[in-house]
């Protein structure tokens, strides 16, 4: 769908060109060739009107003399710190603004920075475009996102590397664009059995090994946490562990473990209506960890990587679990339930267990855990909590260059007297004070030594409105920033 274009600027066609622009001295004289075609429309346009602040856009309408009829004029800010992520952000609101209608044909101009910067400039335009074109259509007659009709990469001299960018930032997108699809679909539908069936999909499709825990199996593995937040749904739980080797043989894999409550009802702890509305999304780990894996297996990436998906409904009913029942977690541990509705700690228990018992070399978890994070962060950023700093490290540096907002929180010994068991050993709410650091301070007794980060997605995962980049409904936030650190591992070797 998308073609490379070695040309002058004012000869690309489309129905749209959009012109990414740095901000320097002048920054219209990249686009010097395109002022002359259209009798100095790029020259009369003041301070007011544009200037090229990363995220600022200009779309132009009813341009004469060059090839196109509307421009979109999109900042990106100082040259030397663009980010991918930056790039991406600023890129997706200018889609957004041009895919109200089907068909559309749409260029992008690259000339306007440097030829290094091209392939990062690529990369991230195609990962706009796929994901800036995708609305919350799932379920409406008509349409309000329509996707493109064909997308162009122009400028005088592209770079080779300009190609493999725009395939890797397509990938990129529909990775997203899955995760997002995935959690903004009907509770319904995407029950435990359902998630497992597009897991099965996307397996079949790239070629992954995947080994699906029926209920029997979770009880021969003695995942008692997990099994008792499904007791109360008709909804059988499922346990999916999907694997890619593109690394070395003798290389221990990543593990990518996400929360699946595919609705959270609160169970006997039942939420109020307001707070049940939106716990569909309540499944967002796991469809992060999907699309995740999605993309590292299309790209190749030269890692090992399993991902562990933990797929429940959380409902009251006469078989539910209940307040003040004692499980015991697969590794032994024994759990006091003082609230049925903090269940996603106790269905990531025992996934994280059995990964260590699978001996992976370090896993990242990612979890709709807790309103607590939202009310510590907002609703824009990912916590992070961590038994091993380094590694911690290592994933805010990839979320920095993805351009995704995550802040560490402390996991200081103090908290651990606040899960403290009366008669077991923890119990699976630790008061009203820190709820986010001890919900982590819970899933770290379930980790080992292995190093870990967990990640607390319950803010930015779903967007209660839409934003000038993005559409309201699930962001598939931190899939670029896992890729990137699937990335780098690679690098590492
Ligand atoms: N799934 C929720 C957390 C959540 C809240 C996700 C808002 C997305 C948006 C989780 O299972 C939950 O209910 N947590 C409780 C824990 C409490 C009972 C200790 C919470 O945050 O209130
Ligand atoms: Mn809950
Ligand atoms: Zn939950």
């Amino acid at each position: 769908m998308s073609l490379c274009l070695n040309g002058q600027i004012d000869q690309i066609a489309g129905d749209w060109l959009i012109v990414p622009v740095c901000e320097q001295d002048d920054w219209r004289k990249p686009l010097v060739t395109l002022d002359q075609a259209t009798g100095g429309l790029i020259g009369r346009l003041t301070n007011d009107d544009f200037t090229p602040k990363l995220g600022m856009a200009l779309a132009l309408r009813g341009v004469s003399g060059a090839a196109v009829r509307r421009l979109v004029l999109v900042g990106l800010g100082q040259e030397e710190s663009l980010t991918p992520g930056g790039a991406d952000r600023a890129l997706r609101s200018a889609f957004r603004g041009i895919t109200d209608r089907p068909d559309q044909h749409v260029a992008v101009w690259l000339g306007a920075v440097s030829p290094d910067r091209q392939a990062l400039l690529a990369e991230a335009a195609a990962t706009a475009a796929v994901v800036g074109s995708m609305g919350q259509d799932l379920y409406r007659t008509e349409r309000v996102r329509y996707p493109l009709g064909r997308l162009d990469f122009a400028a005088t001299d592209l770079g080779e590397s300009t190609t493999k960018a725009i395939e890797q930032g397509t990938i990129l997108g529909e990775s997203i664009n899955l995760t997002r699809e995935l959690v903004n679909r009907s509770p319904q539908e995407v029950t435990p059995v359902g998630f497992t069936r597009r897991a099965e999909q996307v397996a079949a499709e790239l070629g992954l090994t995947i080994q699906v825990f029926d209920q029997p199996r979770l009880e021969a593995e003695r995942m008692r946490s997990l099994l008792a937040v499904a007791r109360g749904s008709v909804e059988p739980p499922r346990m999916v562990v999907l694997e890619y080797r593109g690394g070395a043989a003798d290389q221990a894999p990543l593990a990518l473990v996400g929360k699946g409550v595919t609705f959270d009802s609160g169970g006997l702890s039942l939420k109020p209506t307001d707070g049940m509305l939106t716990m569909k999304c309540d499944m967002a780990g796991a469809a992060t960890v999907l699309g995740a894996m999605s993309a590292i297996a299309r790209l190749r990436l030269p890692v090992n990587v399993v991902a562990l998906m933990g797929l429940v409904e959380n409902m009251p009913s006469g078989s539910a679990f209940k307040l003040g029942e004692i499980l015991t977690a697969r590794n032994g541990v024994t759990i006091e339930v003082l609230n049925t509705d903090a269940e996603g700690r106790l269905v990531l228990a025992d996934v994280l267990s059995y990964a260590v018992d699978s001996g992976v070399s370090r896993i990242i978890d990612l979890a709709t855990l807790t309103g607590a994070c939202v009310v510590a962060l907002g609703e824009d950023v990912t916590g992070a909590f961590t038994n091993d700093q380094d590694w911690c490290n290592e994933l805010v540096a990839a979320a920095k260059s993805a351009g995704e907002d995550l802040w560490q929180l402390p996991m200081f010994d103090l908290y651990d007297d606040l899960i403290k068991g009366e008669v077991g050993d923890i119990k699976n709410t630790g008061g009203r004070w820190g709820g986010a650091i001890t919900a982590a301070k819970f899933l770290e007794r379930f980790v080992g030594e292995t190093p870990w980060v967990h990640l607390d997605i319950a803010g930015p995962s779903f967007a209660s409105s839409a934003r000038a980049y993005r559409d309201a409904g699930a962001t598939g936030c931190m899939v670029k920033t896992l890729v990137e650190v699937a990335r780098r591992s690679a690098h590492a070797g």
